[in-house]
C-alpha cells in the first residue's frame, strides 16, 4: 500500500531498524524493489532521481505510485535530490509521498530559504521532506582532511538548520559519498552520533552502495533509519544485461527484463536484510 515516508522512517527509528530507498529508473527496478519487499515482508521506499523522470515524468510516477498502491507491504514513493522547485512542485502534486528538496550545492542561507518554501508547499499536503546538509561528493580520491571534514555536516548547523526548515529527515555527510568507494570508506560515527543526539528527527544515509554491513549496523545504531542505494542495485541489472549479450546471439527482450528485474532483487533482498526491515509491515 502507498505508504507515508515519514511515518515509515519514525516507525523505524523507534524500533531501531532502517527502510531501504532504492533508486528506480523503468518496470524492472520499480517491480524489483517491490518483489524483494514482499517477499522479506518489509517497508521500502522506491525513490526516482529527477534525471529518470526527464524521460516521462508523468508515466514513470504514475507507475511507481500504482505498483506502490497494490503493493501488499508498506512503500512510499519519494523524488531523490532535487533542486527544482517546479519539479518538487510536481512530486508533491502528483502524490509522491516524500521529496528531497536537495539545496546542499546552495549557501546555506539558501538552502534554508530553499529548503522552508519546500518544506511549506509538503506539510500542506501532509508529505514529507528530507534536506541535505554538508557536501556529499562522487569521489574523495586524494582529498586532504581539512577538504574532507569541511564537507561534512556540522552538529550545531544541523540543529538550526533543521529548527528553520522544519524538515521531517535529514541527509547527513559523515565521509558517505555516491558511487564507488574507490579508499575503504571512513565513517564519522562521533559526528553522526552528536547530529543524531542534537536531533530530534531521522537520519538519511546516502551512498549506501559498497558500504561494508558492520558500518550499516553501526549508522543504524548511531540513528540512520533511511538509507539510499542505487549503485549497487543498477549495477547488478546493467551486469546481468551486459552477460546475457555476450552469451547468446539471440535475446528476447521480455526474457532480460525478467532477467534484470530478477538481478536486482537480490541486492535489495540483501540490504532489507541488513537494515532489518525484514518482516516490519
Ligand atoms: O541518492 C541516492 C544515493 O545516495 C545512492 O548512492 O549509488 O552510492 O548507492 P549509491
Ligand atoms: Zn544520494
Amino acid at each position: 500500500m502507498l505508504s507515508s515516508t515519514a511515518a515509515l522512517l519514525q516507525r523505524a527509528r523507534a524500533q531501531g531498524y532502517a527502510v531501504g530507498a532504492f533508486n528506480i529508473y523503468n518496470l524492472e527496478g520499480a517491480t524489483a524493489v517491490v518483489a524483494a519487499a514482499e517477499e522479506m515482508r518489509s517497508p521500502v521506499i522506491l525513490q526516482i532521481l529527477p534525471s529518470a523522470l526527464q524521460l516521462g515524468r508523468r508515466p514513470l510516477a504514475a507507475m511507481s505510485l500504482s505498483m506502490a498502491e497494490e503493493a501488499s507491504v508498506e512503500v512510499a514513493v519519494h523524488l531523490d535530490h532535487c533542486s527544482s522547485a517546479e519539479m518538487l512542485t510536481f512530486a508533491l502534486e502528483c502524490g509522491f509521498s516524500s521529496v528531497m528538496a536537495d539545496g546542499s550545492a546552495m549557501p546555506y542561507e539558501e538552502n534554508i530559504q530553499f529548503t522552508r518554501e519546500i518544506t511549506a508547499l509538503a506539510t500542506a499536503k501532509n508529505r514529507a521532506v528530507e534536506a541535505e546538509l554538508g557536501k556529499l561528493s562522487g569521489e574523495e580520491d586524494g582529498i586532504t582532511v581539512a577538504e574532507r571534514e569541511a564537507k561534512m555536516t556540522d552538529p550545531d548547523e544541523a540543529v538550526d538548520f533543521v529548527k528553520k526548515t522544519g524538515v521531517s529527515a535529514l541527509a547527513v555527510c559523515v565521509g558517505n559519498i555516491h558511487g564507488t568507494y574507490h579508499q575503504p570508506p571512513n565513517l564519522d560515527f562521533a559526528r553522526l552520533e552528536a547530529i543524531a543526539k542534537q536531533i530530534g528527527i531521522p537520519l538519511v544515509l546516502h551512498g549506501t552502495s559498497g558500504l561494508p554491513d558492520e558500518m550499516i549496523t553501526r549508522a543504524i545504531d548511531h540513528g540512520v533509519c533511511k538509507f539510499n542505494v542505487n549503485t549497487e542495485v543498477r549495477s547488478a541489472y546493467m551486469q546481468a544485461l551486459g552477460d546475457r549479450f555476450a552469451n547468446s546471439a539471440k535475446v528476447e527482450l521480455v526474457e532480460i527484463m525478467q532477467l534484470g528485474i530478477a538481478a536486482m532483487k537480490e541486492p535489495v533482498k540483501e540490504k532489507i536484510r541488513l537494515f532489518k526491515s525484514a518482516n516490519m509491515t
